[in-house]
Protein backbone atom coordinates (compact mmCIF):
# COMPACT_ATOMS: atom_id res chain seq x y z
CA UNK A 1 0.00 0.00 0.00
CA UNK A 2 2.67 2.33 0.90
CA UNK A 3 4.36 1.99 -2.68
CA UNK A 4 1.45 4.38 -3.32
CA UNK A 5 2.54 7.41 -1.76
CA UNK A 6 3.82 10.35 -3.93
CA UNK A 7 6.82 12.29 -4.25
CA UNK A 8 7.02 15.52 -1.79
CA UNK A 9 8.42 18.88 -3.17
CA UNK A 10 11.51 19.07 -1.05
CA UNK A 11 12.37 22.40 0.44
CA UNK A 12 15.40 24.18 -1.03
CA UNK A 13 16.90 25.18 2.30
CA UNK A 14 16.97 21.83 3.69
CA UNK A 15 18.23 20.15 0.08
CA UNK A 16 21.01 22.41 0.52
CA UNK A 17 22.13 21.21 3.57
CA UNK A 18 22.65 17.87 2.47
CA UNK A 19 24.22 19.44 -0.79
CA UNK A 20 27.03 21.44 1.70
CA UNK A 21 27.36 18.30 3.92
CA UNK A 22 28.15 16.11 0.78
CA UNK A 23 30.81 19.08 -0.65
CA UNK A 24 34.46 18.01 0.20
CA UNK A 25 36.25 21.13 -0.77
CA UNK A 26 37.91 22.27 2.95
CA UNK A 27 37.48 25.86 1.74
CA UNK A 28 33.40 25.77 1.28
CA UNK A 29 31.59 28.42 2.71
CA UNK A 30 28.07 27.85 4.25
CA UNK A 31 25.77 30.45 3.65
CA UNK A 32 22.29 28.63 3.45
CA UNK A 33 20.07 27.57 6.52
CA UNK A 34 19.31 30.27 9.32
CA UNK A 35 21.85 29.55 11.85
CA UNK A 36 23.11 32.18 13.40
CA UNK A 37 27.17 31.03 13.40
CA UNK A 38 30.22 33.32 15.09
CA UNK A 39 33.36 34.33 13.83
CA UNK A 40 34.65 30.48 14.45
CA UNK A 41 31.79 29.24 12.15
CA UNK A 42 30.46 28.05 15.59
CA UNK A 43 26.56 28.06 16.80
CA UNK A 44 27.43 27.78 20.52
CA UNK A 45 24.62 27.80 23.11
CA UNK A 46 24.08 30.80 24.60
CA UNK A 47 25.79 31.47 28.54
CA UNK A 48 22.82 32.76 29.92
CA UNK A 49 21.03 29.59 27.77
CA UNK A 50 23.44 27.33 29.37
CA UNK A 51 23.66 28.38 32.69
CA UNK A 52 19.67 28.02 33.08
CA UNK A 53 19.95 24.71 31.74
CA UNK A 54 22.09 23.70 34.65
CA UNK A 55 19.69 25.03 37.40
CA UNK A 56 16.70 23.58 35.91
CA UNK A 57 18.88 20.26 35.57
CA UNK A 58 19.21 20.80 39.35
CA UNK A 59 15.73 22.45 40.21
CA UNK A 60 13.27 20.60 37.69
CA UNK A 61 11.69 17.25 40.31
CA UNK A 62 9.28 15.65 37.45
CA UNK A 63 9.18 15.16 34.00
CA UNK A 64 5.56 14.63 34.30
CA UNK A 65 3.10 16.56 31.99
CA UNK A 66 2.84 20.46 32.29
CA UNK A 67 -0.39 21.03 30.36
CA UNK A 68 -1.98 21.51 26.98
CA UNK A 69 -0.21 25.04 26.37
CA UNK A 70 2.63 24.15 28.07
CA UNK A 71 4.50 26.11 30.62
CA UNK A 72 1.96 29.67 31.27
CA UNK A 73 5.15 31.16 32.78
CA UNK A 74 6.97 30.94 29.62
CA UNK A 75 4.17 32.66 27.86
CA UNK A 76 3.79 35.47 30.00
CA UNK A 77 7.31 36.13 29.20
CA UNK A 78 7.11 36.08 26.12
CA UNK A 79 3.71 38.34 25.44
CA UNK A 80 6.03 41.16 27.70
CA UNK A 81 8.94 40.53 25.81
CA UNK A 82 7.10 41.12 22.35
CA UNK A 83 4.10 43.15 22.74
CA UNK A 84 5.55 44.48 26.42
CA UNK A 85 2.36 47.09 27.42
CA UNK A 86 1.02 47.83 24.18
CA UNK A 87 -1.88 45.66 24.73
CA UNK A 88 -3.76 45.18 28.22
CA UNK A 89 -2.66 42.13 29.52
CA UNK A 90 -6.31 40.81 29.44
CA UNK A 91 -6.90 40.85 25.42
CA UNK A 92 -3.68 38.73 24.98
CA UNK A 93 -3.20 34.99 25.36
CA UNK A 94 -1.27 32.42 24.07
CA UNK A 95 0.07 29.03 24.09
CA UNK A 96 3.83 26.87 23.28
CA UNK A 97 3.95 25.21 19.75
CA UNK A 98 6.85 23.23 18.98
CA UNK A 99 9.02 26.18 17.31
CA UNK A 100 8.14 29.02 15.53
CA UNK A 101 7.04 27.11 12.66
CA UNK A 102 4.82 25.13 15.32
CA UNK A 103 3.06 27.87 16.36
CA UNK A 104 2.70 29.44 12.93
CA UNK A 105 0.78 26.80 12.19
CA UNK A 106 -1.49 26.38 15.02
CA UNK A 107 -2.63 29.65 14.40
CA UNK A 108 -3.62 28.47 10.56
CA UNK A 109 -5.39 26.20 12.26
CA UNK A 110 -7.44 28.79 14.30
CA UNK A 111 -7.87 30.65 11.19
CA UNK A 112 -8.82 27.54 9.24
CA UNK A 113 -11.42 26.84 11.72
CA UNK A 114 -13.43 29.96 11.40
CA UNK A 115 -14.07 29.71 7.65
CA UNK A 116 -12.32 26.65 5.42
CA UNK A 117 -12.22 29.51 2.31
CA UNK A 118 -10.19 32.02 4.06
CA UNK A 119 -7.03 33.40 2.46
CA UNK A 120 -3.77 34.24 3.60
CA UNK A 121 -1.42 36.64 1.71
CA UNK A 122 2.37 36.14 2.06
CA UNK A 123 4.60 38.50 0.56
CA UNK A 124 6.39 38.00 -2.53
CA UNK A 125 8.98 36.66 -1.59
CA UNK A 126 8.64 34.56 1.59
CA UNK A 127 9.95 31.94 3.41
CA UNK A 128 9.53 28.96 1.77
CA UNK A 129 7.63 27.17 4.10
CA UNK A 130 4.93 29.80 4.36
CA UNK A 131 3.24 28.40 1.29
CA UNK A 132 4.14 24.96 1.69
CA UNK A 133 2.43 25.11 5.00
CA UNK A 134 -0.29 26.85 3.64
CA UNK A 135 -0.89 24.53 0.80
CA UNK A 136 -0.74 21.58 3.13
CA UNK A 137 -3.59 22.86 5.01
CA UNK A 138 -5.29 23.36 2.00
CA UNK A 139 -5.62 27.18 2.27
CA UNK A 140 -6.05 29.73 -0.30
CA UNK A 141 -2.20 31.78 -0.44
CA UNK A 142 -2.17 35.02 -2.13
CA UNK A 143 0.79 37.14 -2.32
CA UNK A 144 1.53 40.80 -2.28
CA UNK A 145 4.64 42.38 -4.09
CA UNK A 146 7.10 43.34 -1.11
CA UNK A 147 10.87 44.12 -2.97
CA UNK A 148 11.89 45.87 -5.35
CA UNK A 149 14.61 43.82 -7.49
CA UNK A 150 16.13 47.09 -9.02
CA UNK A 151 16.94 48.84 -5.42
CA UNK A 152 16.60 45.62 -2.96
CA UNK A 153 14.11 47.78 -0.80
CA UNK A 154 11.02 47.19 0.11
CA UNK A 155 8.51 47.71 -2.57
CA UNK A 156 5.98 49.99 0.00
CA UNK A 157 3.60 51.39 -2.72
CA UNK A 158 3.68 47.87 -4.89
CA UNK A 159 2.36 46.43 -1.77
CA UNK A 160 -0.32 48.49 -0.63
CA UNK A 161 -1.27 48.49 -4.30
CA UNK A 162 -1.68 44.28 -3.92
CA UNK A 163 -3.25 44.86 -0.33
CA UNK A 164 -5.81 46.82 -2.31
CA UNK A 165 -7.33 43.90 -3.61
CA UNK A 166 -7.71 41.83 0.07
CA UNK A 167 -11.40 41.52 1.09
CA UNK A 168 -12.64 41.11 4.79
CA UNK A 169 -12.05 38.46 6.52
CA UNK A 170 -8.49 38.13 4.68
CA UNK A 171 -5.55 37.03 6.84
CA UNK A 172 -2.01 39.45 5.46
CA UNK A 173 1.19 37.71 6.97
CA UNK A 174 3.80 39.82 7.37
CA UNK A 175 7.41 39.08 9.14
CA UNK A 176 7.97 41.12 12.18
CA UNK A 177 11.18 42.04 11.73
CA UNK A 178 14.58 40.93 9.53
CA UNK A 179 12.35 39.82 6.52
CA UNK A 180 12.88 36.41 5.22
CA UNK A 181 14.24 36.00 2.52
CA UNK A 182 15.04 39.73 1.47
CA UNK A 183 16.39 41.12 4.69
CA UNK A 184 14.43 43.99 3.62
CA UNK A 185 11.72 45.34 6.40
CA UNK A 186 9.00 47.78 7.07
CA UNK A 187 9.48 51.19 8.46
CA UNK A 188 7.98 52.35 11.26
CA UNK A 189 5.87 54.54 8.91
CA UNK A 190 5.35 51.48 7.00
CA UNK A 191 3.65 49.52 10.12
CA UNK A 192 1.72 52.85 10.88
CA UNK A 193 -0.03 53.24 7.38
CA UNK A 194 -0.81 49.43 7.23
CA UNK A 195 -2.25 49.74 10.60
CA UNK A 196 -4.71 52.32 9.14
CA UNK A 197 -5.38 50.50 5.99
CA UNK A 198 -6.35 47.41 8.16
CA UNK A 199 -8.61 49.16 10.38
CA UNK A 200 -10.70 49.81 7.79
CA UNK A 201 -10.71 46.79 5.96
CA UNK A 202 -11.45 43.96 8.62
CA UNK A 203 -8.45 42.12 8.03
CA UNK A 204 -6.65 39.63 10.29
CA UNK A 205 -2.89 40.55 10.56
CA UNK A 206 -0.79 37.34 10.88
CA UNK A 207 3.05 38.14 12.23
CA UNK A 208 5.57 35.75 12.21
CA UNK A 209 8.36 36.93 14.24
CA UNK A 210 11.52 34.78 14.29
CA UNK A 211 14.44 37.09 14.62
CA UNK A 212 13.37 39.62 17.82
CA UNK A 213 17.09 41.29 18.74
CA UNK A 214 18.65 40.26 15.25
CA UNK A 215 18.07 43.36 13.24
CA UNK A 216 18.28 47.44 15.42
CA UNK A 217 17.10 45.90 19.01
CA UNK A 218 14.73 43.89 21.29
CA UNK A 219 12.39 47.10 21.89
CA UNK A 220 13.56 48.34 18.30
CA UNK A 221 12.32 45.26 15.78
CA UNK A 222 9.18 45.04 17.52
CA UNK A 223 7.98 48.78 17.74
CA UNK A 224 6.33 48.53 14.59
CA UNK A 225 4.37 45.49 15.15
CA UNK A 226 3.78 47.14 18.87
CA UNK A 227 1.87 49.60 17.27
CA UNK A 228 -0.02 47.23 14.96
CA UNK A 229 -1.35 45.22 18.17
CA UNK A 230 -2.18 48.26 19.82
CA UNK A 231 -3.98 50.00 17.44
CA UNK A 232 -6.10 46.92 16.21
CA UNK A 233 -9.04 44.59 17.53
CA UNK A 234 -7.04 41.53 16.54
CA UNK A 235 -3.26 40.20 15.51
CA UNK A 236 -2.06 36.54 15.82
CA UNK A 237 1.80 36.36 16.07
CA UNK A 238 4.09 33.32 16.11
CA UNK A 239 7.34 33.90 18.43
CA UNK A 240 9.98 31.70 17.66
CA UNK A 241 12.85 31.48 20.42
CA UNK A 242 14.90 29.14 18.17
CA UNK A 243 17.08 32.36 16.51
CA UNK A 244 17.13 34.79 19.53
CA UNK A 245 18.00 32.14 22.34
CA UNK A 246 20.00 29.73 19.88
CA UNK A 247 17.84 26.84 20.92
CA UNK A 248 17.38 25.90 16.89
CA UNK A 249 16.55 21.60 18.46
CA UNK A 250 14.62 22.10 21.22
CA UNK A 251 11.98 23.97 19.27
CA UNK A 252 10.90 26.99 21.76
CA UNK A 253 7.94 28.70 20.04
CA UNK A 254 4.72 30.84 21.21
CA UNK A 255 1.24 31.35 19.44
CA UNK A 256 -0.13 34.51 20.70
CA UNK A 257 -3.25 35.72 20.11
CA UNK A 258 -4.67 39.68 20.72
CA UNK A 259 -8.75 39.38 21.35
CA UNK A 260 -11.22 42.08 21.32
CA UNK A 261 -12.83 41.15 23.79
CA UNK A 262 -11.64 39.84 27.04
CA UNK A 263 -14.53 37.99 27.39
CA UNK A 264 -13.28 35.74 24.20
CA UNK A 265 -10.47 34.96 26.43
CA UNK A 266 -11.29 31.52 27.97
CA UNK A 267 -12.99 30.07 24.34
CA UNK A 268 -10.07 31.14 22.19
CA UNK A 269 -7.58 29.60 24.71
CA UNK A 270 -10.17 26.38 24.93
CA UNK A 271 -9.79 26.15 20.92
CA UNK A 272 -5.50 26.47 21.04
CA UNK A 273 -6.05 24.03 23.84
CA UNK A 274 -7.50 21.59 21.15
CA UNK A 275 -5.14 22.36 18.48
CA UNK A 276 -2.39 21.03 20.37
CA UNK A 277 -4.10 18.36 21.72
CA UNK A 278 -4.88 16.92 17.90
CA UNK A 279 -2.10 17.48 16.46
CA UNK A 280 0.93 17.15 18.87
CA UNK A 281 -0.80 16.80 22.76
CA UNK A 282 1.36 18.68 24.74
CA UNK A 283 4.03 20.70 23.54
CA UNK A 284 7.79 19.88 24.26
CA UNK A 285 8.93 21.74 27.82
CA UNK A 286 12.83 22.04 28.04
CA UNK A 287 13.48 24.69 26.02
CA UNK A 288 10.54 26.88 26.75
CA UNK A 289 11.38 26.11 30.18
CA UNK A 290 14.97 27.26 29.72
CA UNK A 291 13.26 30.85 28.10
CA UNK A 292 11.39 31.39 30.66
CA UNK A 293 14.23 30.97 33.94
CA UNK A 294 16.46 33.17 31.28
CA UNK A 295 13.57 35.94 30.92
CA UNK A 296 12.93 35.65 35.06
CA UNK A 297 14.27 37.55 37.55
CA UNK A 298 16.88 34.84 38.26
CA UNK A 299 19.55 36.01 39.76
CA UNK A 300 22.85 34.27 39.17
CA UNK A 301 26.21 34.70 40.78
CA UNK A 302 27.74 37.46 39.16
CA UNK A 303 25.27 38.95 36.94
CA UNK A 304 20.98 38.71 36.24
CA UNK A 305 19.82 35.90 33.30
CA UNK A 306 17.96 38.13 31.43
CA UNK A 307 20.69 40.97 31.35
CA UNK A 308 23.16 38.44 30.19
CA UNK A 309 21.14 37.52 27.41
CA UNK A 310 20.73 40.67 26.17
CA UNK A 311 24.34 41.45 25.95
CA UNK A 312 25.28 38.29 24.25
CA UNK A 313 22.24 39.35 21.77
CA UNK A 314 23.44 42.51 21.50
CA UNK A 315 27.46 41.23 20.98
CA UNK A 316 25.57 38.69 18.01
CA UNK A 317 23.54 41.88 16.35
CA UNK A 318 26.81 43.60 16.14
CA UNK A 319 28.76 41.21 14.64
CA UNK A 320 25.87 40.91 12.02
CA UNK A 321 25.87 44.80 11.39
CA UNK A 322 29.92 45.18 11.09
CA UNK A 323 29.69 42.15 8.41
CA UNK A 324 27.27 43.86 6.76
CA UNK A 325 29.11 46.90 6.65
CA UNK A 326 32.43 45.39 5.73
CA UNK A 327 30.86 43.24 3.24
CA UNK A 328 28.93 46.02 1.32
CA UNK A 329 32.17 47.57 1.18
CA UNK A 330 34.03 44.63 0.12
CA UNK A 331 31.56 44.22 -2.53
CA UNK A 332 32.13 47.89 -3.57
CA UNK A 333 36.31 47.51 -3.98
CA UNK A 334 35.59 43.81 -6.28
CA UNK A 335 32.76 45.15 -8.33
CA UNK A 336 33.52 48.53 -8.79
CA UNK A 337 30.12 49.56 -8.47
CA UNK A 338 27.68 50.14 -6.04
CA UNK A 339 25.53 47.45 -6.42
CA UNK A 340 25.36 45.66 -3.24
CA UNK A 341 25.25 48.94 -1.14
CA UNK A 342 21.90 47.98 0.26
CA UNK A 343 23.81 44.70 2.24
CA UNK A 344 24.34 47.59 4.84
CA UNK A 345 20.69 48.81 4.58
CA UNK A 346 19.50 45.49 5.08
CA UNK A 347 18.73 43.81 8.77
CA UNK A 348 19.20 40.42 9.80
CA UNK A 349 20.89 37.53 8.56
CA UNK A 350 19.71 37.35 5.55
CA UNK A 351 20.15 39.11 2.53
CA UNK A 352 18.75 38.72 -0.84
CA UNK A 353 21.66 39.50 -3.28
CA UNK A 354 19.87 39.54 -6.63
CA UNK A 355 22.16 37.11 -8.41
CA UNK A 356 20.65 34.88 -11.15
CA UNK A 357 20.06 30.90 -10.61
CA UNK A 358 22.92 30.72 -12.54
CA UNK A 359 25.20 33.07 -11.22
CA UNK A 360 24.22 31.30 -7.65
CA UNK A 361 25.01 28.01 -9.20
CA UNK A 362 28.48 28.91 -10.60
CA UNK A 363 29.08 30.53 -6.51
CA UNK A 364 28.50 26.83 -5.60
CA UNK A 365 30.32 24.30 -7.77
CA UNK A 366 33.09 26.95 -8.81
CA UNK A 367 33.70 28.92 -5.31
CA UNK A 368 31.99 26.26 -2.82
CA UNK A 369 30.26 29.01 -1.84
CA UNK A 370 26.46 27.80 -0.81
CA UNK A 371 23.52 30.30 -0.79
CA UNK A 372 19.87 29.45 -1.42
CA UNK A 373 19.03 29.22 -5.31
CA UNK A 374 17.19 32.63 -4.92
CA UNK A 375 20.88 34.21 -3.89
CA UNK A 376 19.39 34.75 -0.02
CA UNK A 377 22.79 34.84 1.85
CA UNK A 378 23.15 34.06 5.57
CA UNK A 379 25.45 36.63 6.31
CA UNK A 380 26.38 35.32 9.70
CA UNK A 381 28.09 32.27 8.18
CA UNK A 382 31.16 34.44 6.68
CA UNK A 383 33.61 36.03 8.79
CA UNK A 384 35.90 39.20 8.10
CA UNK A 385 38.46 36.70 6.50
CA UNK A 386 36.00 35.73 4.51
CA UNK A 387 34.96 38.71 2.41
CA UNK A 388 36.88 39.49 0.47
CA UNK A 389 37.54 35.88 -1.08
CA UNK A 390 33.50 35.99 -1.17
CA UNK A 391 33.50 39.69 -2.46
CA UNK A 392 35.80 38.86 -5.55
CA UNK A 393 34.08 35.27 -6.25
CA UNK A 394 30.87 37.54 -6.85
CA UNK A 395 32.79 39.61 -8.92
CA UNK A 396 33.74 36.75 -11.68
CA UNK A 397 29.97 35.49 -11.71
CA UNK A 398 27.92 38.53 -12.30
C1 LIG B 1 15.76 29.61 7.30
O1 LIG B 1 14.96 30.30 6.66
O2 LIG B 1 16.84 29.24 6.82
C2 LIG B 1 15.44 29.24 8.71
O3 LIG B 1 14.22 29.78 9.09
C3 LIG B 1 15.52 27.78 8.93
C4 LIG B 1 14.40 27.03 8.29
O4 LIG B 1 13.77 26.22 8.97
O5 LIG B 1 14.15 27.20 7.08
Amino acid sequence: MLDKLKEQPGDKIIALMALFAADRRKEKIDLGVGVYKNDQGKTPIMKAVSEAMSILNVKQESKSYVGLLGNMSFIDQMIRLVLKDSVPRDRILGGQAPGGTGALHQLLLLIRSLDTDSRVWISSPSWPNHAAILNHLGMNCLQYSYFDEETCEVDFDSMMNDLGYVKPGDVVLLHGCCHNPTGANLSKENWIELTNFFSQRDVLPLVDLAYQGFGDGIEEDVAGLQHMASNLPEICIAVSGSKNFGLYRERVGAAIVVISDKRQHKRTEDNLKSFNRLTFSFPPDYGASVVNLVLSDYDSDKIPLADLWKKELMEMRSRMLKLRVSLSDSLRRSTNSNRFDFVAKHRGMFSLLGLSPNEVLRLREEHGIYMVGDSRINLAGLNHNQLDNFSRAVATVI
